[in-house]
């Protein structure tokens, strides 16, 4: 028998899709004090307003970021949730488990917390909904020294870097996206979880400009997969997929008739630069325009693959909206090799830390400092050449001024000299 009625939070058990209300309710059974988290919902969507406080960070000792803290607003009605604190767990990169490790984390959260998970949240974290505050220390016990698994980031910090599943599965990869997010997490530990930034500070890895894990709109630091070189053709299997032989985009379209597929229309006219071309026989591409968005490659995998000289690009200044509007990452280094332990990218990425740190406001992400003192001061500290990426429209963003000591004999001009040339 439920402890509050809850007519409003039903309405979300209705329809096709799975419903976190009927999970919740589910693990009430065993978890009797998510009935308090039910009538707090309930009573949110009745007063359209949160019942939860601001809740900032617990951390645990040592630690500045890893556990999000949540307290109720009416601990004494809802006494089961009057802490519920969130913990970030640092995925696996890829997100591989197996069942054993699975299990492993689902008792210890089970026995310390809600048993309610997110797999994954936008972070990329597993993220384990719901403690209270003196299981904490117990937990990052559990999870360091019996699961090898560190907290993930949250707060004004390096939040736990992501990146897809890159050469682990996908043909597409250009890179391989896990090492360099295990790389990044084990190089920028300190900054996971002690807090020295103004404000968080992501990092995403995707294997291909597909870009799976949206870095481009998610993460500060972007590194993206790419290829220098031309995209690999083979004209025989273009031929198969206009001829009808295989399906085009692996037949992820399936289920609906599109009719015959049509390159033209499908792939040439989509071309968002128009460097391609078929004239019913050879299919061609002027690869100094391409800019490499994976559109044909994506509809016919088995013809067109990207080149073989890979590396990334980086990007940098992405955000959602919270102070500033939204924001995408802006190119900064067009290609990057990607050797080694990836001490290229760290150097640029240690640049812009160290400018960020230095200027960033409290609560100012980079992409934002960028926005406020311009691209030309952020290429200044970091060092960078300037690329015409970097021009977000003409005229908005300039970031090209000439230094006194470019231009021969400085500012100083003979007038005289000058007025004879140009008389008024
Ligand atoms: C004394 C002579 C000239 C002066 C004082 C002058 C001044 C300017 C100024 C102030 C701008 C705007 C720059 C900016 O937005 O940053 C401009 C842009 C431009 N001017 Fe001139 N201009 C002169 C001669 C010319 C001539 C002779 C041509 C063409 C034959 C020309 C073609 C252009 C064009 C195409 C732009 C736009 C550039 C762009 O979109 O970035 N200008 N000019
Ligand atoms: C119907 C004809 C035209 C239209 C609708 C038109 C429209 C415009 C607009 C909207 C801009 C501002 C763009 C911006 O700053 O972002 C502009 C700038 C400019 N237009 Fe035109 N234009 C026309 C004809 C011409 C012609 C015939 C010339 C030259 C012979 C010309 C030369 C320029 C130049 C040099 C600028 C840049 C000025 C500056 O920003 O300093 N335009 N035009
Ligand atoms: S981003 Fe590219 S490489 Fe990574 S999983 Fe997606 S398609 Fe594959
Ligand atoms: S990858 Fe994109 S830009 Fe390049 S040729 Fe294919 S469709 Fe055109």
């Amino acid at each position: 028998m439920a402890k509050f009625k809850t007519p409003l939070i039903d309405e979300l058990e209705k329809g096709p899709w799975p419903s976190f209300v009927s999970d919740i309710k589910r693990q009430a059974k065993t978890k009797p004090e998510l009935e308090d988290l039910l009538g707090q919902l309930e009573l949110s969507y009745k007063d359209k307003e949160t019942h939860w406080k601001h809740g900032g960070i617990v951390g645990v000792f040592g630690y500045g970021g890893g556990v999000i803290g949540r307290y109720s607003d009416m601990p004494k009605e809802f006494p089961g949730i009057a802490h519920f604190h969130t913990v970030r767990v640092n995925q696996t990169g890829g997100f591989y488990y197996n069942t054993k490790y699975l299990g492993q984390l689902m008792d210890m959260w089970e026995r310390r917390g809600s048993g309610l998970t997110n797999f994954h949240g936008s972070t990329g974290d597993m993220v384990l909904l719901g403690t209270q505050t003196d299981q904490l220390e117990e937990i990052f016990w559990e999870l360091t020294h019996d699961m090898n698994t560190d907290l993930g980031g949250s707060g004004g910090n390096l939040r736990t870097p992501s990146c897809c599943l890159g050469m682990s599965r996908c043909e597409y990869a250009c890179i391989d996206s896990q090492a360099i997010c295990q790389e990044m997490t084990m190089a920028y530990q300190d900054e996971l979880h002690r807090p020295a930034f103004p404000y968080k500070f992501k990092i995403k890895v995707s294997g291909c400009p597909n870009d799976c894990v949206a870095a481009i709109a998610r993460s500060d630091c972007a590194i993206i997969g790419t290829w220098k070189d031309n995209i690999r053709i083979d004209q025989s299997t273009v031929a198969a997929y206009v001829n009808g032989e295989l399906k085009p985009n692996a037949g992820a379209h399936a289920g609906r008739d599109w009719g015959k597929f049509d390159i033209v229309k499908e792939v040439i006219n989509l071309c968002p630069t128009k460097c391609m071309s078929w004239d019913g026989k050879e299919l061609k591409i002027n690869n100094k325009e391409c800019t490499r968005c994976m559109h044909c490659i994506n509809v016919m995998p088995r013809a067109l693959r990207p080149g073989v000289d890979k590396g990334a690009t980086l990007l940098c200044g992405a955000k959602a909206p919270i102070l500033e509007g939204q924001r995408l990452a802006t190119v900064i280094v067009p290609f990057i090799k990607t050797e080694g332990t990836f001490e290229e990218i760290k150097e640029v990425i240690n640049k812009l830390l160290d400018w960020w740190m230095e200027h960033g406001k409290n609560r100012e992400r980079i992409g934002e400092l960028i926005g406020r003192m311009g691209m030309r001061e952020m290429l200044k500290a970091t060092g960078l050449p300037p690329v015409p990426q970097m021009v977000k429209e003409p005229r908005s963003n300039p970031y090209i001024f000439w230094e006194e000591s470019d231009v021969p004999g400085g500012w100083t001009r003979d007038l005289a000299a000058f007025r004879k040339k140009h008389p008024l």
